[in-house]
């Protein structure tokens, strides 16, 4: 049986360890904000995001692409600078290489780099995988457009029936203009582009159009 005095104790102790509990994880909060998360500590030197760090990416032989119109899927993957432990961040980006015959108004027969067109498949509306379409009756039924005269193959997105002239320009907004003119749907501009050289017979990425959607 315990005395009023040692009741008290008792009961002064058990209102006491919470408080101090409490106080205890404030200081941990409080104190955590002040250390950095990022590997190295605050010697570590902060890089700026998006730096080149992107590997130049062979993503197809001309051996592929020896015919008009034929064309190759691929992914990039684009390594960008994070501030976080990992320090990199690496994004995939699938994307189209398609040849296009010489009679395509830019193509010049003395420079292969003028003979492709390489984008970022991803439709610049909101976002959805397109597709490249080589049936134009497939253009008609299932993407609402029916091409003119002399038909040829379109980038087509599913998602709201955008569809991209891969022959034709147009700006992206910045002044810079680019194949994949929308020929019709909501998509506000061209596929973003992906720079590319060619070496040894290869197509090879080297950077790629930043930003989002839109
Ligand atoms: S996301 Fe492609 S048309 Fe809307």
């Amino acid at each position: 049986m315990l005395t009023d005095n040692q009741r008290r104790l008792f009961l002064k102790g058990a209102t006491t360890i919470p408080i101090l509990g409490g106080a205890i994880l404030a200081m941990h909060t409080i104190l955590r904000y002040f250390k950095p998360t990022m590997a190295g500590g605050l010697n570590a030197t902060m890089a700026p995001p998006d730096e080149a760090g992107s590997a130049n990416q062979i993503v197809a032989e001309l051996s592929e692409l020896k015919n008009p119109w034929d064309f190759k899927d691929f992914i990039y993957v684009r390594t960008s600078v994070e501030y976080s432990s990992r320090k990199t961040q690496g994004a995939k980006i699938p994307g189209f290489v398609v040849r296009l015959p010489s009679d395509v108004p830019g193509v010049d027969p003395a420079d292969q780099k003028t003979w492709f067109v390489v984008v970022q498949r991803i439709c610049p509306h909101l976002g959805c995988t397109f597709n490249f379409i080589t049936n134009p009756s497939e253009l008609h039924g299932g993407y609402n457009y029916k091409p003119p005269e002399p038909v040829h193959p379109y980038f087509a997105c599913p998602c709201h029936l955008s569809v991209y002239d891969p022959t034709r320009k147009q700006d992206n907004g910045t002044g810079v203009s680019l194949r994949g003119k929308v020929v019709s749907g909501p998509a506000p501009r061209p596929p973003r582009f992906m720079k590319f050289d060619i070496k040894d017979g290869q197509i090879v990425i080297t950077d790629t159009e930043g930003g989002g959607v839109g």
